[in-house]
């Protein structure tokens, strides 16, 4: 039977319950979330098979020990008695970081130099160094300490997980890949029904849509952190993509609308699109969203509009969340998905969401405000 390993998926604030959906649908039962981090139980091949298919989460990380740390010295032991020597190359350039939570060792940059000097003198010791090189590859170790029990990681991902590859080029404000899957999947879109992003800037709502209308697992086509590991085997990955690649539907008439008023961004999208391997499925057009009209019914608004410090001055975002709310006011039964910083978003509107809530671009605190169809509403969303 296949030894059981402990890992680790953490996700952005409030993005928990689509993360724990998809790792639901790709058969890891409900795990549950505490403070951004799910733990679960899985198998060697797994760490390969999270990084390519999770699509909001941030990174996967696999757990490696878990006891009590009330003291420093406590902390020391139990970071040395890791088998570092059977995870890390010798010459592996080792960065700590952690966090702590209603513990006795809260000191983050005291624990951080203790975890740090736990590795390198069991290293030392188990490779016969008496200097470690610090030449090669980086890998990430983290602590999280919990109520004085601390559990160490090693990330498996390296660049972060919204980082496709597709997106070679830098928009104006652009939204995190891995936020703008988190909203796609939050609004119930499916390949057929009529999708539009009317401020798309570098493409990434509109892309994210169309590889989750394809089925094109997110991580296809990057490199993780895991493909450096001396003990990782690398027929997972190849199985992993496999997988993927049979599980990919092209030519899903995905009905897929994006626009900017902005033709640089307009064809910077389209080049991220080519990237993606989705630009069949998305119609792009140079516009601007008060011009936006469609004779299809049910379809769905999913969109980034400019927040007024960083694209447009307040007064003029505030003018043009008004034109949007115009603009959804004709369409047949859609609904409207929008993420912005601005708190006087819905007054600009004109209506008050059905739901609102809270999500971090970048570490920057954003509200989602959903407007369900009037069919929606009628079911019970
Ligand atoms: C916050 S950015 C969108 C970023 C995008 N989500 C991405 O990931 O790159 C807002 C976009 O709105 C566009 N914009 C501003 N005024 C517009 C208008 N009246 N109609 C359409 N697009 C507009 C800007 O050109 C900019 O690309």
């Amino acid at each position: 039977m296949e030894e059981k390993i402990s890992l680790s998926v953490s996700v952005a604030s409030g993005v928990e319950s689509v993360t724990k959906k998809e790792l639901k649908r790709l058969g890891y039962g409900e795990p549950a979330a505490i403070r951004g981090t799910i733990t679960f139980d899985g198998e060697w091949r797994d760490i390969a098979r999270l990084n390519v298919f999770l699509r909001t989460a941030d990174r996967v990380s696999l757990s490696l020990r878990e006891f009590p740390a009330r003291t420093f010295d406590e902390l020391f032991d139990g970071i040395r008695s890791v088998a570092w020597e059977e995870v890390l190359k010798k010459d592996a350039r080792v960065i700590v970081d952690g966090k702590s939570y209603q513990s006795k060792l809260f000191a983050l940059s005291a624990c951080q130099k203790i975890a740090k000097k736990a590795i390198a003198e069991r290293m030392k010791e188990k490779c016969g160094l008496r200097v470690l090189p610090e030449t090669g590859e980086e890998v990430r170790v983290n602590f999280r300490i919990e109520r004085d029990v601390a559990k160490i990681l090693l990330d498996t991902t390296g660049t972060g997980l919204h980082k496709r590859g597709y997106r070679d080029r830098v928009g104006v404000a652009p939204i995190r890949e891995n936020l703008a899957a988190a909203m796609v999947l939050l609004s119930d879109y499916y390949a057929g029904r009529p999708f539009a992003d009317l401020f798309c800037g570098s493409g990434t709502v509109a892309i994210e849509a169309a590889m989750l209308a394809c089925g094109i697992a997110p991580g296809l086509n990057r490199r993780f952190a895991f493909e450096a590991f001396p003990f990782y085997d690398e027929s997972y990955l190849l199985s992993v993509r496999e997988e993927a690649k049979s599980g990919e539907k092209r030519g899903m008439h995905a009905a897929i609308f994006a626009s900017d008023l902005d033709g640089g961004a307009v064809e910077m999208a389209k080049r991220h699109a080519r990237r993606a391997g989705v630009e069949k499925e998305i119609r792009f057009a140079v516009k601007d969203a008060a011009d936006f009209r469609s004779e299809e019914k049910n379809g769905v608004i999913v969109t980034n509009p400019p927040y007024g410090e960083r694209v447009l001055d307040e007064k003029s975002a505030h003018a043009l969340i008004r034109t949007l709310g115009g603009v959804y006011g004709q369409l047949d039964n859609w609904s409207l998905f929008a993420i912005s910083r601005d708190a006087a978003f819905e007054k600009a509107f004109g209506r008050k969401a059905d739901k609102t809530r809270k999500l971090y671009n970048s570490d920057k605190e954003c509200r989602f405000y959903e407007y369900f169809s009037k069919r929606e509403r009628n079911n019970g969303r």
